[in-house]
This record gives C-alpha cells, sequence and structure tokens, in this order.
C-alpha cells in the first residue's frame, strides 16, 4: 500500500527544508556564502550585523552550522565555510535569485526581497524546478512575456494591478 503523506501545520512544513537546515540556518548559511565570495574567511561581527542580528545570535548559530559541518567556526570569531558549506550555500544562493528572477518577470515591484525571503523557504524543488524552466522559457520568449504584461495591463485599466479583485 502506498504510504500516506503526511500532513502538518504551515510552520511544520516550514520549520525545517529538504535539506535538513531551518530557515534561520538556510539565511546564515546564504550570507555567509555571499560574503565569503572572494574571501578566504569571514567575520562574525560582519555576519551578525548584515543580518541585523547579535553577535551571540550568530555565534550560537554558527555552533550549529558547525555541528552540521557546513562551518569551520574558529576562535576570534573567524569563520570559514567547508566545501559542504560551500556547495549548500551556492544552491541556496541560486534559489534566492532564481525566485527573485521570477518575481520580477511576473511584474512584481513591491517587497520583492521580503516575498523572496520568505518563499524560499516554503518552496518545494519541484517548485523550484519549474520556476526554472518558466524563466528561461520567459527569457528566450520576450514577446510572450509582452503579451502577458498588455493582457494583464488590460485588466485594470486605471493601475495596471488586478490583484484586489482577485483577492
Ligand atoms: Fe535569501
Amino acid at each position: 500500500m502506498r504510504k500516506q503523506e503526511q500532513f502538518r501545520t504551515f510552520r511544520g512544513y516550514s520549520l525545517v527544508d529538504a535539506d535538513g537546515l531551518t530557515p534561520g540556518m538556510e539565511d546564515y548559511l546564504e550570507m555567509l556564502y555571499r560574503l565569503a565570495s572572494g574571501n578566504t574567511y569571514v567575520r562574525l561581527v560582519d555576519l551578525a550585523e548584515k543580518l541585523s542580528v547579535q553577535p551571540p545570535s550568530a555565534s550560537r548559530m554558527m555552533q550549529r552550522l558547525s555541528e552540521q559541518g557546513l562551518v569551520e567556526y574558529e576562535r576570534y570569531g573567524i569563520i570559514r565555510l567547508t566545501e559542504a558549506g560551500k556547495q549548500l550555500g551556492d544552491s541556496l544562493l541560486q534559489r534566492h535569485r532564481l525566485i527573485e528572477q521570477f518575481l520580477r518577470l511576473m511584474g512584481v515591484k513591491q517587497n520583492v526581497l521580503k516575498d523572496t525571503e520568505r518563499i524560499e523557504h516554503i518552496i518545494s524543488d519541484e517548485l523550484v524546478c519549474r520556476i526554472k524552466w518558466f524563466v528561461l522559457f520567459a527569457t528566450e520568449h520576450p514577446e510572450w512575456l509582452g503579451d502577458f504584461e498588455d493582457w494583464v495591463s488590460r485588466q485594470s485599466p486605471l493601475t495596471g494591478d488586478s490583484s484586489q479583485e482577485l483577492l
């Protein structure tokens, strides 16, 4: 008999991603990867500042990521990504950029970063894959995207925003 899909609450779905990391751990790893590009290490104070958190919170998270084998956390607040950390950080950053690109292609103009930061933690691998195809298709067929934009703008002549009517 087919194993029944296990239902969870929304928070249950978003608490731990397929990679076994919580959304918070993913945010730290993604930012670490951004800061580490072109550098051999990242300083804890710089990481904490970028994420607008207190250094002790960042330090606790580094312990957790280090237990997962994703970072090497040294004395004096020096952080180095392990090979596994680099690979995962790279895929998290790619996922972030893909979702951001998708939202912009869809014509979203407000809160793009905020929406991206929320969506990236709850999206399935299958949906990421489909969005990737969509983005590639849409960028290869700008005329198709233009038709879509024209159509949307005709839905509400005043603002070109039909979101209110749909809700
Ligand atoms: Fe992100």
